[in-house]
Order: C-alpha cells, then sequence, then structure tokens
C-alpha cells in the first residue's frame, strides 16, 4: 500500500474535473503529535484543498492522505488507531439504538449483519447473537483485538473485492450492511460500491452515517476537513453514487453526533419491498435551497471562513496586546487544523490543557503548541482558554466553574468567534 499521497484535480468518483472552494494550507497529519525530540526534525504537511464536483456534487480533498500515513503499523507490523469508540456513553447509547433500528426492521433469523470499520465492536456488541451472525471488518489491530475479546468475528483488515469476496465464500451474503464514520475515509468509492454490490442480500440495505456537509458549512466548521476524511457527504452526492450502481438512497436521518450527522439507507433499485422515505425528497430540496447543486453553498462559506479566520487573529492579537495570558482547551485534533490554518503560535496560545494522558507531554504538529495536564491550567489561572474542543463546551463549562468565577473566559471559535461567559 502506498505511503504517498494522492493528489488529483479529478473526481474521485465520476472523474469530471473539480472546483476549488477552500483551501486551507499547508498542513500536517492532524494525529500525528510531536514528541520533544521529534521538534526538531522534518515535518510532513500537504495542501489541505477541498472541491466540488459539478457532475455528481461529491465534496472531496484534492489530496488524498493514504490509510498507511496514520494508521501507520509499528515495529511489530500491527496498525493502531486512535481513537475507542466505547470510550463514551453517548456513543454507546447511540449505536444501542441503531443496532436495535436495523434487527426490527431489516434482518430476518440467521441474517449476516457486516460493520464495515467495526472498531472495538461498539455497533455489532449490540445484535442478539443468538438470533443474528455478526462480522467486523476493521484495519487497526489495537481496537479490532479489543472486539475480538468480546467475541466479536472481526477480520483485521481493510474493506476491498478482494476481502469482499472472501467474506462471500466463507460466510454468505449479508442482510445488513453498516458502517459509521469510515466511508468517509475510503478512497475508491468505486470499489467500496462494488463490494456492497458483492455482498449485499438481494433485500439487503447498505445503511452509514458520516458528517453532514450541511452542517459543516452551516457551522463555518473548517476544521472538519482534514487528512482522515476525503469526503463530505451531503444528499445529492451519495444520491448520486449510489445510483451507479443500481441501488437506491431510500430514507436519511440526521443525528446529533460528531456535531452533526447523517445517516443514509440504501436498497437494491430492484428490491420494491422497502419505500422512499420523504425524507430524501425533502433534504435534496433544503440541499438545493443552500445552493449545494450550483457551487454557491461552497463560495459563501469559503468567504465566511477568511472572515472566521480575520476575526480569530485579531481578536487573539488584541487580548495579547493587552497584556491578557491565553492557552488552549482540549487538544483535539480539530485544533490543528484552526491553529495552522490560522498560525496560532505558542506566542498567541502558549499551551492546550487536555485531561488524555496519552496526549500530555506533546506538541501539536506543525505549530508546536505544548499539551499539558489540566492541572497546570487551573494553578496557572490564565485569563482566556481557546477551546479547540468546542463540540463539549457545555461540559467544559459546566466542569470549569471556578475558572470562570475568577474571571477566566472561553473563546469559541465556530460558528461565529464569541467569547463565553
Ligand atoms: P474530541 O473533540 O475529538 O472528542 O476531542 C476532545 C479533546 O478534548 C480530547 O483530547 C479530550 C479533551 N478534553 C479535555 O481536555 N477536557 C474536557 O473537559 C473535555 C470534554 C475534553
Ligand atoms: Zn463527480
Amino acid at each position: 500500500m502506498t505511503q504517498e499521497p494522492i493528489t488529483s484535480t479529478n473526481c474521485k468518483i465520476c472523474n469530471k474535473e473539480l472546483i476549488r472552494f477552500l483551501d486551507l494550507g499547508q498542513m500536517p497529519i492532524a494525529n500525528a503529535l510531536l514528541r520533544k525530540e521529534d521538534l526538531n526534525k522534518k515535518e510532513f504537511f500537504y495542501r489541505l484543498d477541498i472541491g466540488y464536483c459539478s457532475s455528481c456534487y461529491m465534496v472531496q480533498m484534492f489530496t488524498t492522505i493514504p490509510y498507511e500515513m496514520y494508521l501507520r503499523p509499528d515495529e511489530n507490523k500491527k496498525r493502531n488507531y486512535v481513537f475507542f469508540s466505547s470510550t463514551s456513553d453517548f456513543m454507546k447509547q447511540h449505536f444501542k439504538e441503531w443496532a436495535n433500528e436495523i434487527s426490527n426492521n431489516y434482518l430476518k433469523e440467521n441474517s449476516l449483519v457486516i460493520d464495515i470499520g467495526s472498531n472495538d465492536g461498539i455497533l455489532l456488541q449490540n445484535f442478539d447473537r443468538n438470533n443474528f451472525k455478526v462480522l467486523g471488518i476493521e484495519p487497526a489491530n489495537n481496537v479490532a483485538d479489543v472486539a475480538i475479546q468480546k467475541g466479536i468475528p472481526t477480520i483485521i483488515d481493510y474493506m476491498n473485492e478482494a476481502v469482499a469476496k472472501k467474506i462471500l465464500q466463507e460466510k454468505g451474503k449479508a442482510r445488513a450492511i453498516a458502517s459509521a464514520n469510515v466511508i468517509l475515509n475510503i478512497a475508491d468509492l468505486n470499489e467500496l460500491m462494488r463490494c456492497i454490490d458483492i455482498l449485499l442480500e438481494k433485500e439487503g440495505i447498505f445503511t452509514f452515517e458520516d458528517p453532514y456537509l450541511p452542517v459543516i458549512l452551516e457551522n463555518n466548521t473548517y476544521d472538519q476537513f482534514y487528512d482522515e476524511h476525503v469526503y463530505y457527504f451531503t444528499t445529492h452526492s451519495i444520491k448520486n453514487l449510489v445510483e451507479e450502481y443500481n441501488m437506491e438512497l431510500f430514507d436519511a436521518k440526521f443525528q446529533e453526533v460528531h456535531g452533526g450527522s447523517m445517516r443514509f439507507y440504501i436498497k437494491r433499485k430492484s428490491n420494491s419491498s422497502i419505500n422512499i422515505s420523504d425524507n430524501v425528497n425533502n433534504l435534496l430540496k433544503k440541499e438545493r435551497d443552500i445552493g449545494i447543486d450550483s457551487g454557491k453553498a461552497y463560495n459563501d462559506f469559503n468567504s465566511r471562513v477568511q472572515k472566521n479566520k480575520n476575526e480569530l487573529i485579531s481578536l487573539l492579537k488584541k487580548l495579547k496586546s493587552e497584556g491578557k495570558r491565553i492557552v488552549g482547551y482540549g487538544a483535539a485534533s480539530k485544533g490543528v487544523i484552526i491553529t495552522n490554518f490560522c498560525n496560532i503560535t505558542p506566542e498567541l496560545v502558549g499551551y492546550i490543557s487536555d485531561n488524555t494522558p496519552a496526549k500530555q507531554g506533546l506538541y501539536y504538529p506543525g505549530v508546536h503548541i505544548p499539551i499539558v495536564h489540566p492541572d497546570n491550567f487551573h494553578n496557572d489561572k490564565p485569563d482566556y482558554a481557546l477551546v479547540f474542543a468546542w463540540n463539549h463546551i457545555k461540559e467544559i463549562m459546566a466542569k470549569e466553574q471556578e475558572f470562570i468565577k475568577n474571571g477566566g473566559k472561553f473563546i469559541i471559535p465556530f460558528p461565529n468567534v464569541q467569547i463565553l461567559p
């Protein structure tokens, strides 16, 4: 597998020339936090620019970072992924409800359910394994091992045509294929669709959820664009993609996870036992209203992003000139995008407080801001904390009452730069 980024100015789905609407400049790998001894070494950067296809409407990165660059095998040839899905109770409940929905609506006795990118088994663990068969596909050894320990059969590999054919031979076709926060990472979505075609029963469904582009556009959250995410989906782009494979988008449901995701439901066109939900046409209309199909939505977004960047930099510089001390809060990978795009260095934001032991002592790539234990933040009592983990702001404000009582303020970057409380 290649270890080099691949740049193409054409749509990865239909090969038409892409139209660029956002350029975040030279970017490091968002999850590649640096050790102190790495700070003087040459770092890897790629150009993070995003375009849309005026033919199939797929929004995508120009440069694709191959999995092996962020799922880098260690000295034992094991691939490790930084996210364990099951660390959050909220997400556990979310996946449990999805599994129940699939079981109740679409499965029969003995059906096979496949999860592409099954992580630690957070979805598959919820299926009643006395009634149904489950199979995970997961390339990262560390998370797959956890699933296997839970008794969930897991193939440690990437989904590709060879793997799909092997599954077909050994396990047969699947009644349901699901995937969460993975399809957007798969550079060759045409191959993915061929895999679905190989594996899906005649009356089976393919359902997946990923961050929903219109929400990113609405909230100006350009920090959602990063190396692992090749694609940013709309109802338009998914409808067009699956129709090329004689399949059909029959439903789409909004999910309050990862800042706003869409769960898509796909079936074979030949399967008339499932009706097309009104949701599909309603979403297509809403997307047309904001200009998803004309380019307007993207160009407006780009203007707002440039304005947001200028506002954030101006605010930080103004506070600095007034002698205020500013730090970062929550060393989320999103913050790597914000700091590198806005060129926020340790002179502006001294350090980032983060409660994850594995991140403490490391540095943001590119801008080299150090990540420290929250004790430092609490003892230091800075004036302002720029929140990179803005999606957790409620929890953070509830937990940092002492900071607020002492006059501390939070800076939230989106949808517009604001100071709380
Ligand atoms: P996420 O947005 O990808 O979930 O990352 C959030 C980061 O913020 C993660 O590194 C943990 C950190 N964090 C804190 O340090 N304190 C907190 O109170 C919360 C909610 C998150
Ligand atoms: Zn296209």
